[in-house]
């Protein structure tokens, strides 16, 4: 079985509580779950999967935490390591930047040698422009806890049960 590490920043807590039910998902594989603020370059090279969390803030950007460690990302050889993105947004609130930190994620994660899972399809969600989408698709799980937090728990299960096949 690869190891998995979950890794969120969360400002507020709603891509916290994302990451917990993620990890409560995958309990299975026994994955680590830390905070972004508190980890270290070196730890990413430590697991053969990393389940990455990061919301959306100040219109496009990053959370602070993952604002912090980005310089590092594309100095790091995750060469064989499998890579994988969800996020909180707010598509009513920022309708033309919704969950736009994966995308920012995903294209400096693309410097790293990994290869990339867990893609979704945009259907059943409402917005106007994300630069998460890469050929129509969004590059990891977009959550909105603002808006349809009941939500939530179906589209964390769904998504994660499609990873289950990368993950033995
Ligand atoms: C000032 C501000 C700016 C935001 N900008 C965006 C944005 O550009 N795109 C988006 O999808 N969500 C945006 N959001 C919504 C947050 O991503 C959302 O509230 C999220 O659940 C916060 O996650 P956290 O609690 O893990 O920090 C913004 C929220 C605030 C308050």
């Amino acid at each position: 079985m690869k190891s998995i590490a979950i890794i969120y920043g969360s400002s507020t807590g709603n891509t916290k509580h994302a990451a917990q039910l993620v990890a409560e998902k995958l309990a299975g594989y026994s994955p680590v779950l830390k905070d972004i603020a508190d980890v270290s370059s070196e730890e990413l090279l430590e697991p053969d999967i990393l389940i990455l969390g990061c919301p959306t803030w100040s219109i496009g950007e990053l959370q602070d935490d993952w604002d912090t460690f980005f310089p590092q990302i594309s100095k790091l050889d995750l060469t064989g390591k499998t890579v994988a993105f969800f996020g909180q947004g707010d598509a009513e609130g920022y309708p033309d930047t919704f969950v736009d930190a994966l995308g920012i994620l995903y294209d400096e994660f693309a410097k790293t040698g990994c290869t990339f899972i867990g893609e979704v399809s945009t259907e059943g969600y409402t917005f106007d422009d994300s630069q998460a989408l890469r050929n129509g698709v969004f590059v990891g799980l977009p959550l909105d806890e603002d808006n349809e937090s009941d939500k939530t728990d179906k589209r964390i299960e769904a998504w994660v049960n499609s990873l289950k096949q990368y993950l033995d």
